[in-house]
């Protein structure tokens, strides 16, 4: 289980975003949580409620499976209460940015994703060109004894070449600037489960 106070993450997690754009904590979310959370993500991915994921945004929208393959489905409080913690912890941090950054974040939309071996994520940016309310990106990775031979790292783009990966190990949390960092996920061995979601500001 995990043992540090969680005020103290969220100070660390706005600390990082202000001085540097984005946040790595290997410990954000309770392990029974991230638990919860995955069983839920393949329950629904077996009763086929996850469905290809698109790129763009309303009627433009088109799925490509050459630039993304995850399978998603998007979340709504009050189904689930696994869901509703993790909806609550986001809330908690939306909170703690809004104090400290006057970011004017309004809401959080976010979806669990599901990348099948072999599935990727090209490179890109979280904002859609006629929409620039998407502020930050929060992704939560529930993926118990994750290896890195087994792939699917979150690979962050950060300037002068310098990449930084991340694995999508249980309980790790990542967030970060949308507009700032392109990022991409590289195809893994197994399942790769997560919620990936976004801070919003008004329109
Ligand atoms: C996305 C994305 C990263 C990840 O869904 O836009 O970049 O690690 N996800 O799942
Ligand atoms: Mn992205």
């Amino acid at each position: 289980m995990n043992t540090l106070p969680i005020a103290p993450l969220f100070a660390r997690i706005v600390d990082d975003l202000a001085t540097h754009g984005w946040s790595q904590q290997s410990i954000f979310i309770p392990t029974d949580l991230t638990t919860q959370l995955a069983k839920e993500c393949h329950r629904r991915a077996q009763f086929g409620q996850l469905e290809p994921a698109a790129i763009g945004r309303g009627r433009a929208a088109i799925v490509h499976e050459n630039i993304r393959g995850d399978h998603i489905q998007w979340l709504d409080a009050g189904h689930h209460p696994a869901v509703d913690r993790y909806l609550g912890l986001m809330e908690q941090l939306r909170t703690a940015i809004n104090q400290t950054l006057f970011l004017g974040l309004e809401d959080f939309e976010s979806h669990f994703a599901l990348y099948p071996p072999g599935a990727f994520y090209k490179k890109h940016l979280d904002r859609f060109r006629d929409d620039d309310r998407r502020t930050i990106t929060c992704v939560a990775y529930l993926n118990e004894q994750w290896l890195p031979e087994q792939g699917g790292e979150l690979r962050m783009y950060l300037g002068d070449k310098r990449v930084h990966d991340v694995l999508p190990q249980a309980s790790t949390l990542m967030v970060f600037m949308s507009a700032q960092w392109p990022h991409e996920v590289l195809p893994a061995t197994r399942d790769r489960l997560s919620i990936t979601g976004w801070f919003r500001r008004r329109a």
